[in-house]
């Protein structure tokens, strides 16, 4: 049996026959992982950091290692920077609350126009609280301009965000030369990895960033888990921003000494299976291997381009052929409603995204009201793109 089908027999809904296009909304959860998490609550269900009985021991060595498994996988030089959050967007509005008060009034805050909302509001609320001024960069040629964003770094700037890849235009930016240029001032560069880690491999110590947020349900990983990576510098000077259990080492009425890093930032009961869960997606990733993830990929890729620049009547948002990019296409056709195109899709089983997919700021700079989006995860094929094309086509032709 080929790798393909063996990776396809570990998702239920694709023996259903659906087309799963929106792995970029929700990747599909392999059975592997549902195992990893049924055991925990079949065999050894207790809470972490605890107990003293030994259900509660492989709890906490579980969730323990699954901390390495992914400080691993992402690169970071040590487990005690990975922060388990309930996905990106808690990530960063954690991240906000942990940054307060570290800015003076005036100083500013760049934000692209393509950013996902979760990389947005909670900077523009941020900013609004310390008094920052934002600075938005805009498009050049579909794409995020990120010379305008380098040049629009000065001696103010106090943070630089931005999204590793588009979630719309599936382009990656360069997230190391950003950060380079915000360090040369002083700023602080706060990554987005949503739609990175399941398609590139990545090392955040690499990029030299300083913060990195991803969710685990875009990794094969159940929801409800996400990852907030921080530099340890930048994490020793930090503030916890929530208390309660499991964040103290010592509590009388008067005082209380903070757990060590990370715990210090995991108040309360955390999501246990959800974190063994995500190192167990990883694990599967990890042994099917990146090799086989981007050329297959890959090969979804330039298929998929093929057929749309056969298709005069798909207006492809996203730039050129030559930028990189993951396995993200949104597009539009002309007089015909994007959420149409999603209904009719919907009901041959082809699942995919329409509308400004959380990132309005691309859709206001580029005036439509929004776009279908198709989006690859591990398990999809060209059989796959030509039944959707197939599709697409009589869509086309019933409007005309
Ligand atoms: N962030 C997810 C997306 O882009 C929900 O669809």
């Amino acid at each position: 049996m080929k790798l393909i089908d063996t990776i396809r027999l570990e998702f239920s809904p694709l023996i259903q026959d659906i087309i799963y296009l929106d792995s970029g909304a929700s990747a599909l959860t392999p059975n592997v992982v549902l195992d990893a998490m049924n055991t925990y609550y079949r065999e050894y269900r207790s809470n972490i950091h605890r107990g003293l009985y030994d259900f509660s021991e492989r709890a906490t060595t579980e969730y323990e290692n699954a901390r390495e498994t992914i400080a691993q996988f992402i690169g970071a030089n040590r487990p005690e920077e990975v922060i388990f959050t309930r996905g990106t967007t808690d990530g960063i509005n954690m991240l906000a609350e942990l940054l307060q008060d570290r800015f003076e009034k005036g100083q500013n805050i760049i934000i692209p126009v393509t950013e996902h909302h979760s990389n947005m509001l909670p900077w523009r609320e941020f900013a609004r609280r310390q008094g920052l001024e934002i600075r938005y960069i805009g498009l050049k040629g579909g794409i995020l301009d990120e010379l305008a964003l380098l040049a629009a770094i000065d001696e103010k700037t106090a943070l630089v965000v931005i999204g590793h890849i588009s979630n719309v235009l599936g382009t990656i930016h360069d997230a190391k030369k950003i950060s380079d240029k915000a360090h040369k001032v002083g700023a602080l560069c706060i990554v987005d990895g949503a739609q990175a880690v399941a398609h590139i491999p990545i090392s955040v110590s690499d990029l030299g960033i300083d913060a990195y947020a991803f969710s685990g349900h875009k990794l094969y990983g159940p929801t409800g888990i996400g990852v907030l990576w921080v530099n340890y510098t930048l994490l020793q000077n930090l503030k916890p921003h929530r208390t309660g259990g499991d964040m103290v080492e010592y509590v009388t009425l008067d005082t209380m000494e903070y757990a060590p890093i990370p715990q210090r930032f995991e108040a309360g009961t955390p999501p246990i299976a959800e974190v063994i869960g995500l190192a167990r997606a990883i694990q599967w990733t990890q042994d099917i291997g990146w090799e086989f993830i981007q050329n297959h990929e890959q090969e979804l890729i330039q298929y998929m381009w093929q057929q749309i620049v056969s298709r005069p009547w798909i207006e492809l948002l996203g730039g050129e052929k030559s930028i990189p990019r993951i396995g993200c296409f949104a597009f539009t056709i002309k007089g015909i409603h994007t959420h149409d195109i999603s209904y009719l899709l919907a009901k041959q089983s082809i699942c995919v995204r329409a509308g400004q997919h959380c990132a309005s700021g691309i859709t206001e700079k580029l005036g439509i009201a929004g776009s279908i989006r198709v989006t690859f995860g591990i398990y999809n094929t060209v059989e796959e793109i030509d039944i959707l094309m197939r599709e697409l086509d009589s869509i086309y032709h019933k409007f005309q």
